[in-house]
């Protein structure tokens, strides 16, 4: 991503969530995100708005599945799947929440019972700035139990960043970190992993990651063409992918256990029940800190 612009595939996913949360019937919604809307530009607040309409909105959701195919839908489905996790993890007690990569996911803000943590989110300082302006104005503050880390995961080192903003090294917590492996290096991928693999025991890490196939080229995948051309205008091209044959051993070289690894597929069957295609290589895995003995 550019070094001094907040990145637009956060505003992508802000657009997906801020359609999600309008879609009617209210009752069929995955999940809402009041906060979304507030972090479009005129553009796609239009497209929001488009979508209200009736009928004619209905079009809205069909343009962007013809054109990015599978994008949105995967992109929602995945953002329950992560609450779900989130709100499974916070019924286990956990007492932090480390948002890596954050954009413009407002969790911190919309899940239940999150606000009795303390939550970190960690974002590259472009992007950060301009979430914590917007929330700011919207809420009339910046809340109490969010602390903000500014950190270009390139540059510099996680664990600095983190005990540097209070976070206790000695308590479990729970990691988010999607959508942002394909836009780091190799390098950068391998230095957070094996930082997490140095947190107490029980911590666990959703991770999404995008099969290396796409990238190399040695496996086809349909419907990808204007989706590399939407990264490249965006400036934020996809360099980072996992075979996901290899995962068990690519975590295990960093000293982590994989618990759970799906495919778009998987868990776009599980919160929308429907035959859809695309993004098939969009993948969510969480990996465990193993028991120290
Ligand atoms: C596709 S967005 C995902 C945002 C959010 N996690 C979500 O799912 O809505 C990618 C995020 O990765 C962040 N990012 C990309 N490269 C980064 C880097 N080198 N250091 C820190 N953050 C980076 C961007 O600022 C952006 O917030």
């Amino acid at each position: 991503m550019r070094a001094r612009r907040s990145s637009r595939t956060a505003e992508f996913m802000a657009l997906f969530r801020a359609l999600e949360s309008v879609r009617r019937p209210a009752s069929a919604r995955l999940f809402d995100d009041p906060f979304a809307p507030a972090f479009l530009g005129p553009s796609l607040r239009a497209v929001v708005a488009v979508s209200r309409l009736p009928v004619v909105g209905r079009i809205v959701p069909l343009y962007i599945d013809r054109r990015w195919p599978g994008a949105r839908s995967s992109g929602i489905a995945r953002t329950r799947l992560i609450d779900d996790l989130l709100g499974e993890a916070l019924r286990d007690g956990v007492e932090q929440v480390v948002i890596l990569g954050a954009g413009f996911d407002c969790r911190a803000y919309r899940i239940a019972g999150v606000e009795r943590c303390r939550v970190f989110e960690v974002d590259h300082p472009a992007t950060q700035a301009v979430k914590t302006a917007r929330l700011g104005r919207l809420l009339g503050g910046l809340p109490a139990h969010v602390v903000f880390v500014p950190l270009d995961f390139g540059q510099q080192a996680i664990d600095r960043a983190l005990n540097a903003s209070g976070f206790d090294r000695s308590a479990r917590a729970f990691y988010i970190w999607e959508g942002v492996t394909n836009y780091l290096t190799e390098a950068a991928v391998d230095a957070t992993l094996r930082y997490f693999a140095t947190a107490v025991s029980g911590s666990r890490l959703l991770f999404t990651y995008v099969h290396r196939g796409l990238l190399d080229g040695s496996a086809a995948f349909e419907g990808t063409e204007e989706l590399v051309a939407t990264l490249r205008r965006a400036d934020e091209p996809w360099t980072f992918g996992i075979d996901p044959a290899t995962l068990p051993a690519f975590l295990a070289a960093r000293g982590l256990a994989l618990a759970a690894d799906m495919g778009a597929a998987d868990y776009r069957a599980r919160y929308l029940g429907r035959a859809m295609s695309g993004y098939e290589f969009y993948r969510a895995a969480v990996a465990e800190v193993p028991g120290r003995t």
